[in-house]
């Protein structure tokens, strides 16, 4: 049998001809950073998900950052977080100079749990903030997160950058809490290459995040060229950062938004497709699921019981068959730096770390061909079959 040998990627970002020509206007345009294209996108991207205004950045991490100082997260303060995440979510707390307490997530979940978060609430007095990260593109349990939030008097900041377009009962996850803010990353659901879209209904954290997001500037840098205003007259009124999207980028934003619902639609299609067939593997698990999933990610799990095969098995099993996937996330509290700072061991997050060493994500993007899932499919059973035929032969 001829194997097929072609690399078929983890991920795969889908830029066709519009996305061409918009960068071209843009090029020819005589304006190439933040400007009239990035308000539009801003505007395409808050309508979208229902917000009052969204900002966008050059990054989710600089969102995150905006984000947290604009709920006031300063030097000695204490900001909750799930180990269960990418390294920003958490590393934007100590660059305010605040310290992270992570919260375990739920049992076989890769979310947070809102019953241990409550625990680390009554224990730790005052904490200014909670960053929930809707991981892989599932809605965390918002409802039981922001009534402990305003027991607590604590803001909200939704690390949605998986979490385009996840539609809940409520809105978009993103909208539900103070702040949300999305990636654009090359890997994610909608991309710029790099880039973010912060969303708010709060006027005032709005207005901070945007003075901060350039240079603390009493104006925006657009106006300075096209108000009557003379273009060299501002204030700087804060040390702000430099955290603005190009209008290049935005030009890109505003296509692939256009294609977003078709995009969830091809990558549900997938997931579906990858649930019917390994439902039935006993030592498979699907991923945790609930209402809004952006499929962002297909994080299949190794069963708890499963003998005869497990999680790194599979990652070079498919890679030996030239099929990328990743694993997410390697959980923070086991990282370095966060393992030193708050003298963690791996056992301190026990679902998390549980969560971490059973799961692989498949690759899952808009786009990928009907064969190409199958082939996915075919090498994770291949595996699975080897696996079990393994262990049938120990047992007989
Ligand atoms: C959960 C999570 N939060 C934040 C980020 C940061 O996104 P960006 O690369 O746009 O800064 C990532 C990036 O992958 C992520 O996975």
């Amino acid at each position: 049998m001829s194997q097929n040998t072609d690399f078929l990627p983890f991920a795969r970002p889908q830029l066709g001809i519009e996305e061409e020509e918009a960068v071209l206007r843009i090029m020819r345009s005589g304006w190439l950073t933040t400007g009239s294209e990035t308000l539009a996108f801003e505007k395409e991207f808050a309508e979208f998900v229902g917000a009052k205004t969204a900002l966008a950045v050059n990054s989710a991490t600089s969102g995150l950052h905006l984000a947290l100082e604009a709920v006031g997260v300063k030097p000695g303060d204490t900001v909750i977080t799930s180990p269960y995440t990418f390294a920003s979510s958490a590393a934007v707390v100590r660059h305010l100079g605040a310290e992270v307490l992570f919260c375990d997530t739920a049992q076989d979940s890769y979310n947070i749990d809102p019953v241990a978060l409550e625990r680390v609430l009554k224990k730790s007095g005052k904490v200014r903030a909670i960053v929930v990260v809707h991981i892989g593109g599932l809605p965390c349990d918002m409802d039981a997160i922001l009534t402990l939030a305003r027991m607590y008097g604590c803001a909200v900041v939704e690390d949605a950058a998986h979490a385009f377009p996840s539609l809940t009962d409520k809105g978009y996850a993103g909208t539900l809490g103070d702040i949300g803010v999305y990636s654009f990353y090359a890997t994610k659901t909608i991309t710029t290459g790099e880039g973010g879209m912060i969303v708010s209904n709060n006027p005032a954290l709005l207005e901070r995040m945007a003075r901060m997001r350039m240079h603390g500037i009493d104006r925006q840098v657009w106006d300075r060229y096209t108000s009557k205003k003379a273009s060299w007259v501002y204030s700087v009124v804060e040390a702000g950062y430099k955290y603005n999207l190009p209008d290049i980028l935005s030009a890109i934003g505003r296509v692939q938004l256009a294609k977003a619902k078709r995009f969830l639609e091809e990558r549900t299609a997938i997931a579906k497709r990858y649930d019917q067939s390994f439902s039935s593997i006993p030592c498979l698990q699907l991923p945790p699921r609930g209402k809004g999933h952006a499929w962002h990610l297909y994080a299949l799990r190794v069963h708890p019981s499963a003998t005869g095969m497990n999680r790194d098995q599979l990652v070079e099993s498919l890679s030996a068959q030239g099929i990328g996937s990743s694993v997410h996330f390697i959980p923070l509290h086991t990282m370095p730096y966060w393992a030193t700072r708050y003298t963690l061991k791996p056992s301190d997050f026990p679902n998390a770390l549980n969560m971490f060493e059973r799961s692989i994500s498949l690759p899952i993007w808009h786009g990928m061909t009907e064969s190409q899932v199958t082939r996915v499919i075919g090498a994770v059973n291949a595996l699975a079959s080897k696996a079990a035929s393994g262990t049938a032969a120990r047992h007989s």
